[in-house]
């Protein structure tokens, strides 16, 4: 067997975003699930309006975070840089490439994403910039709140209401056909959420089991190197720069 070598791969900043993103989605999925199905709970009115103004709070700190890690790709190492991430010219040989070796029973060892890996990441950022901007539209449709809300509030608002003033589910304070009219704009939005919530699930799933059998099959610790930063390869590893 080859020697073992420990290879710093996950810089703190991947890190940090990786675990505040991954708790910033639990409660977001969690108290998502409970918006979706209020109805059924039996949640309405004010409760509703409570549970909505949380996910949003949770939501805020899940774009900074996302807009950190977007900029973070110009800033990082080299695992953490959109150079690595991004799906080059000859990616599908290089999968097909990846797959031999897992048939053959000796994976090919990567430092950063290997190119399975790579795929789900860029699905991920995906879906979570997707859930990001429809779910600031929806609060800004919603609730009135930043960034959008401020301007949404000034085209609902009742001739003689300050828009300032305005919160989510008081009728009496918005002017109906205006309200009616942002209703119907903002449908895409909630829908693109809601499909958006189910892919993502579907989504974390694999990569959840996709990590774990990575760890089982090739012998490298690509759990713990995600707390770390550090692997512990046997092998030369395809993307090792000299
Ligand atoms: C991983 C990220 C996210 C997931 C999985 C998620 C999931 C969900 C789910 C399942 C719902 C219920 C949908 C419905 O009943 O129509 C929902 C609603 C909502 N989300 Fe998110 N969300 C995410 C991010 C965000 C962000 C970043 C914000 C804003 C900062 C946000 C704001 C909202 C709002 C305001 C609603 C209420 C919409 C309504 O009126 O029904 N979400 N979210």
């Amino acid at each position: 067997m080859s020697e073992l070598k420990a290879y710093a791969v996950w810089d703190a900043g991947t890190r940090w975003f990786h675990w505040l993103n991954v708790l910033c989605v639990i409660g977001l999925m969690a108290v998502g699930l409970v918006i979706l199905f209020g109805r059924d709970l039996g949640i309405s009115g004010d409760g509703k309006v409570l549970l909505k103004t949380v996910h949003t709070l949770i939501g805020y700190v899940f774009a900074l975070n996302l807009i950190w890690r977007f900029i973070w790709g110009f800033l990082g190492n080299q695992h953490a840089r959109w150079q690595s991430i991004k799906i080059k010219r000859g990616f599908i040989g290089t999968v097909r490439q990846y797959l031999a070796s897992i048939r053959a029973g000796r994976p090919e060892q990567y430092l950063g994403h290997n190119p399975l890996g790579r795929l789900s990441v860029v699905l991920l950022f995906a879906l979570l910039a997707t859930q990001m901007v429809t779910g600031l539209v929806l609060a800004g449709t919603d609730l009135f709140f930043p960034p959008l809300g401020h301007w949404i509030a000034q085209w609902v608002a009742a001739p003689g209401i300050d828009p300032g003033l305005l919160v989510a589910n008081a009728p009496q304070m918005y002017d109906s056909a205006a309200y009616e009219s942002m209703r119907e704009y903002r449908k895409i939005f909630g829908t693109i959420h809601v499909y958006g919530f189910y892919t993502l699930a579907v989504v974390i799933v694999m990569h959840i089991v996709a990590v774990v059998v990575t760890e089982i099959r090739s012998g490298s610790n690509i759990i713990s190197a995600m707390f770390t930063g550090h692997k512990i390869l046997s092998e030369r590893p395809q993307d090792e720069q000299h």
